[in-house]
C-alpha cells in the first residue's frame, strides 16, 4: 500500500557523464508520471576518441544544458512556477559536467524560489525501476554501469548497504575496453553485445575471476587482460565475434553466480525477494537472461528498468529528488551542496573498507 502524499512536480537534470538530460516528473502517492524526458547524447563528439573525453563532455554539457532544460519544460507544458523543486546530479561523475548541471539546477531553483535537491547519480540508478514499476523496498540491487559494479542492499530511501563490489574494473568499463581492443567503436557495450550474437561463447575459456572465492566481490581486470591476448590474434569478424561471445559468457557467469549467492542470504523481510538490475550494462540482454535464471533459482523476481532508463537519464534524477522531497529530506541546504567527483552510496562501508576503488580523491564505491 503506497503512502498518500501531496503531488510534487520536479525538474531533474543529469550531466555526470556523456548524456545531457532533463526531465519533468509528477510524483503522487508514491507513483511517478513523466511529463517530459529529454536525453541528448554526446556519442558523436566522443566516438573519434573511443571513449568519453572529460573536457569535451564538460564543454558539450555547457552548450546543451540550457537548451535541454528548455526542451523538457516545453514538452511538459509547465512553467518554472509550477515546479515544487529542482533536482540535479551532484556526483559522482566527471567533475566538469557535474558542475554544469549542478549550477544550472541551483540557478533555476533560486530564480524560481523552489527547493533544490542535490542527487547522488548512483541513487538515481538505484531507484530507476520505480519510475515505471511497482518496486517496493527492500530489494537487492546489482548496479552495473561504466564506472560501477556493486551489490547493494536497498533497505529504504537513503538506506543503502554495500554487500560486495568489483575490486578493479567496472563491467561497463570492461565492455568498453574489449570494444576498443577489437576496434568495434564506441560505446563498447552495445557493440560487443551485437558482435557476441553471432559468436561461439565456448571458443575461448576466459577466466572467471573470484568466482570460487566466497563473498560478493568481483574482479574483471584479469579477464580483460586475457581478452587482450586473444584479440592480438583476431583479425576476422568471426574471430572477433567468438571473443565477444566468450567474454560476455564469462561476465554472465560471474554476475549470475554472485547474484545467486547474494539472493540466498538476502533478507527480504516478510515480502517477496526482488532483484533489481540497474545502470547502463543492465540493457545487455544476455546479462538480463543470466540474471533472470539466477533469480528464478532463488524464487526471486528480476526487475529491470526499460532500456531508456538503464543508461543515464534525468527521469531517475527527478524521481530521486521527488522521493527525497516527499520524505522531507530536501530543503534549502541543497543550495550550498558541492559537486562530488566521488560519492559512494554506502559511505560508511566505503570509509571503513576503502580498498574497493579507493583513489587519490577518496573512496569510489
Ligand atoms: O549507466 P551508464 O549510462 O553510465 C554510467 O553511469 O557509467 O553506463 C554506461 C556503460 C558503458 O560502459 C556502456 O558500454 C555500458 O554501460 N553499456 C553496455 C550496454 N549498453 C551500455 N554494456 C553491455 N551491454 C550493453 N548493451
Ligand atoms: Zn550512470
Amino acid at each position: 500500500m503506497r503512502a498518500m502524499s501531496k503531488p510534487l512536480t520536479i525538474l531533474g537534470i543529469e550531466t555526470s557523464c556523456d548524456e545531457t538530460a532533463a526531465a519533468v516528473l509528477r510524483y503522487e502517492d508514491g507513483c511517478a508520471t513523466l511529463l517530459s524526458d529529454v536525453i541528448r547524447t554526446q556519442l558523436a563528439e566522443h566516438a573519434p576518441y573511443l571513449g568519453v573525453v572529460p573536457e569535451i563532455a564538460a564543454r558539450a554539457h555547457a552548450e546543451l544544458a540550457d537548451l535541454t532544460v528548455a526542451a523538457a519544460m516545453n514538452a511538459s507544458g509547465l512553467s518554472y512556477a509550477d515546479l515544487d523543486g529542482v533536482a540535479a546530479t551532484a556526483g559522482p561523475g566527471l567533475i566538469g559536467g557535474v558542475l554544469v548541471g549542478l549550477m544550472t539546477g541551483k540557478a533555476i531553483a533560486q530564480a524560481a524560489g523552489k527547493p533544490f535537491i542535490p542527487v547522488n547519480h548512483l541513487e538515481g540508478h538505484a531507484l530507476s525501476p520505480r519510475l515505471s514499476q511497482d518496486c517496493p523496498f527492500p530489494y537487492l540491487l546489482l548496479l552495473v554501469s561504466g564506472g560501477h559494479c556493486q551489490f547493494l542492499d536497498v533497505r529504504g530511501l537513503g538506506d543503502y548497504r554495500r554487500l560486495g563490489s568489483t575490486i578493479d574494473d567496472a563491467v561497463g568499463e570492461a565492455f568498453d575496453k574489449v570494444a576498443k581492443l577489437l576496434s568495434l567503436g564506441f560505446p563498447g557495450g552495445p557493440a560487443v553485445e551485437a558482435m557476441a550474437r553471432s559468436g561461439n561463447p565456448q571458443a575461448h575459456d576466459f577466466p572467471r575471476p573470484l568466482l570460487s572465492r566466497p563473498g560478493l566481490d568481483m574482479s574483471f581486470a584479469g579477464l580483460k587482460t586475457a581478452v587482450a591476448r586473444a584479440a592480438a590474434n583476431a583479425g576476422t569478424d568471426v574471430e572477433k565475434a567468438d571473443i565477444c561471445a566468450s567474454f560476455q559468457a564469462a561476465i554472465c557467469d560471474v554476475l549470475a553466480e554472485k547474484t545467486g549467492r547474494a539472493l540466498e542470504s538476502f533478507d527480504a523481510g516478510t515480502g517477496d525477494k526482488r532483484l533489481v538490475v540497474a545502470g547502463g550494462v543492465a540493457s545487455n540482454k544476455a546479462i538480463r537472461a543470466a540474471l533472470e535464471t539466477a533469480a528464478q533459482a532463488q524464487d526471486a523476481r528480476l526487475i529491470a528498468p526499460p532500456l531508456r532508463h538503464c543508461t543515464d537519464n534525468a527521469a531517475m534524477i527527478a524521481l530521486a529528488g521527488a522521493e527525497h522531497l516527499a520524505a522531507g529530506l530536501g530543503d534549502a541546504d541543497g543550495l550550498v551542496s558541492g559537486a562530488r567527483p566521488r560519492w559512494p552510496l554506502d559511505e560508511a562501508s566505503a570509509k571503513a573498507d576503502p580498498v574497493f576503488g579507493a583513489g587519490r580523491r577518496g573512496a569510489k564505491a
